[in-house]
C-alpha cells in the first residue's frame, strides 16, 4: 500500500491564485462580451528587453555548434551569471557575497518552496499575515504546522504576525520563541516596506535566538525611497542569519522565462539536535546537486545580459512603466476616496475594502460590476480581510480604464 503525504489533506482546497483564476474563467464564460481588465496576480505584461533577447539569441544559435554547445551546466549556476549578481546585486550596494554564496534557479517560487527540505519538522515557523501564500503552504505540507482551524483562519503551530493599518504594516516580534522567521519586503501583499533600523530588529533577534531569517527581496528593484534596504545584507550582522530569495520575475519581466537566485552565506548555520552547528549553504548545495541539474544555458544569459549597461537602461524603463501604474492606481483611489497603502516603493497597492464588505464580497462586486479583477486580501490571510491587492503589472491603459471604471462606479 502507498500512504500519501497527509500533510496535503491540510491545506486549503486550492491555492489563491487558481481559485481566482477559475473564478473569473467561470464569470467570462457566463459574461462573453465583459471586457475584464485583470490586476490580481502579480504577472508583468511588458515585452522582455532587447539586451536580455539579443543574450538569448545569441546563446541559442551557440547551442546549435560543436564548440558552443552546453549539456548540463553547474547545478548552482555558470560563473558568468555568479559572478555578475555578486559586483551587481551586492558589491555595488557595499555587501561582501562570494560567487559560491550565490545559487541560481528557476524561480523564487520554488526556491521558497524547496528551502524547507534543509529545516527539521519541529522548527517553529513565523509568518507576517497576511502573507505570499507560498511560505505558509509549503511547511503546511512539509509537517511544520497542526490543524487548520476555519473559525481563525489560521493553523496551530505556525506563528502569524499581523502586518496591519494598526502597526503601519510593521510586523512586531514575536512573543514566543521561534525558529524560522518568513519576512518579504517590500512587501506582497502590502506593498509596504521597512526602513534598515526596522529590519535591524529582526536581525537581533534572530541571533539572539538562533533562528534562521528567509527574506525575499523579489520586489527590490521597485524600491523609490532612499533609506530603504535593497538587500537584508545591508543590515549589519545580517549574514550570520539570513537567507536572502532574489527573482528576475518582476526585476525583469521574466516570469515566463524562469530565474531567480538565492543567497546562503557560508556563517549562516543550523543544527543539530546534539547541538552541533551545521552550514545551511553545505546542506542546500549538497540538496540542489541531487535535485537540480540546473538553470538553462540559455535563461542566465539573458540573466546575465540585465547588468550590462544597456540592459540596465531598458529594465529601468519597464520598472519606472510599473511604478507610474501603480501612481495612477494609489491616486485613482485616493481621489475616489478609497485609503490607500504601498505603491511607492512597490509594485502593489493595497487598500481598505468600503466598510461592510469582506474582501471576497468586495472582489465579486469588482468583478460583476466593473469587470475588473483584484486579489482579496484575506485570501493572504486573516488580517488581510478588509484589505485588497491590485497590480500595477498591468498596461497602462488597462490600468487607466480600470482606475476610470473605479472612479464613476456607483456602489
Ligand atoms: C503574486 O501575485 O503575489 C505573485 O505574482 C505570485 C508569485 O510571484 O508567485
Amino acid at each position: 500500500m502507498s500512504y500519501i503525504n497527509e500533510n496535503f489533506l491540510n491545506l486549503q482546497e486550492s491555492y489563491l491564485f487558481s481559485t481566482i483564476a477559475k473564478k473569473v474563467a467561470k464569470y467570462q464564460e457566463e459574461n462573453k462580451d465583459k471586457k475584464i481588465i485583470k490586476l490580481g496576480i502579480g504577472d508583468v505584461t511588458r515585452p522582455i528587453v532587447p539586451a536580455c533577447i539579443e543574450a538569448m539569441h545569441k546563446a541559442v544559435d551557440e547551442m546549435g555548434t560543436q564548440e558552443g554547445f552546453r549539456g548540463y551546466g553547474p547545478e548552482q549556476g555558470y560563473e558568468f551569471l555568479r559572478k555578475a549578481i555578486v559586483e551587481n546585486d551586492y558589491k555595488k550596494r557595499g555587501i561582501d557575497i562570494a560567487e559560491d554564496e550565490i545559487f541560481v534557479s528557476d524561480g523564487a517560487k520554488c526556491d521558497c518552496g524547496n528551502i524547507v527540505d534543509i529545516f527539521a519538522e519541529d522548527n517553529k515557523v513565523a509568518i507576517t499575515d497576511p502573507v505570499y501564500p507560498v511560505y505558509l503552504d509549503t511547511n503546511v505540507m512539509s509537517g511544520r504546522s497542526g490543524k487548520y482551524d476555519s473559525k481563525t483562519g489560521t493553523y496551530e503551530n505556525i506563528v502569524y504576525l499581523p502586518v496591519t493599518s494598526e502597526n503601519d504594516f510593521k510586523p512586531e516580534l514575536p512573543k514566543e520563541k521561534v525558529d524560522m522567521i518568513y519576512l518579504c519586503f517590500p512587501n506582497n501583499p502590502t506593498g509596504t516596506v521597512l526602513t534598515k533600523e526596522e529590519l535591524k530588529k529582526w536581525v537581533d533577534y534572530a541571533k539572539e535566538n538562533k533562528a534562521i531569517i528567509l527574506y525575499d527581496s523579489a520586489y527590490e528593484s521597485f524600491i523609490t525611497e532612499n533609506d530603504i534596504p535593497h538587500s537584508i545584507y545591508e543590515v549589519e550582522g545580517a549574514k550570520d542569519v539570513a537567507i536572502e530569495f532574489r527573482s528576475y520575475s518582476k526585476t525583469a519581466g521574466f516570469t515566463g522565462v524562469r530565474c531567480a537566485y538565492l543567497v546562503i552565506p557560508k556563517q549562516v548555520t543550523g543544527y543539530t539536535k546534539s547541538g552541533e552547528e551545521v552550514p545551511l549553504n553545505k546542506l542546500w548545495n549538497r540538496r540542489t546537486c541531487t535535485k537540480f541539474n540546473g538553470t538553462s544555458y540559455i535563461v542566465q544569459r539573458a540573466a546575465e545580459a540585465i547588468y550590462t549597461k544597456e540592459g540596465q537602461k531598458q529594465i529601468k524603463e519597464n520598472i519606472n512603466y510599473y511604478l507610474n501604474n501603480a501612481k495612477i492606481i494609489k491616486e485613482g483611489l485616493e481621489e475616489a476616496g478609497y485609503t490607500v497603502y504601498g505603491g511607492v516603493n512597490s509594485p502593489y497597492v493595497w487598500l481598505k475594502v468600503p466598510e461592510g464588505l469582506t474582501s471576497w464580497e468586495f472582489f465579486d462586486k469588482l468583478l460583476e460590476e466593473v469587470n475588473i479583477v483584484g486579489t482579496p486580501g484575506s485570501g493572504f490571510g486573516p488580517h488581510g480581510e478588509g484589505y485588497f491587492r491590485l497590480t500595477a503589472f498591468g498596461t497602462k491603459e488597462s490600468t487607466e480604464e480600470a482606475i476610470e471604471r473605479i472612479k464613476n462606479w456607483k456602489k
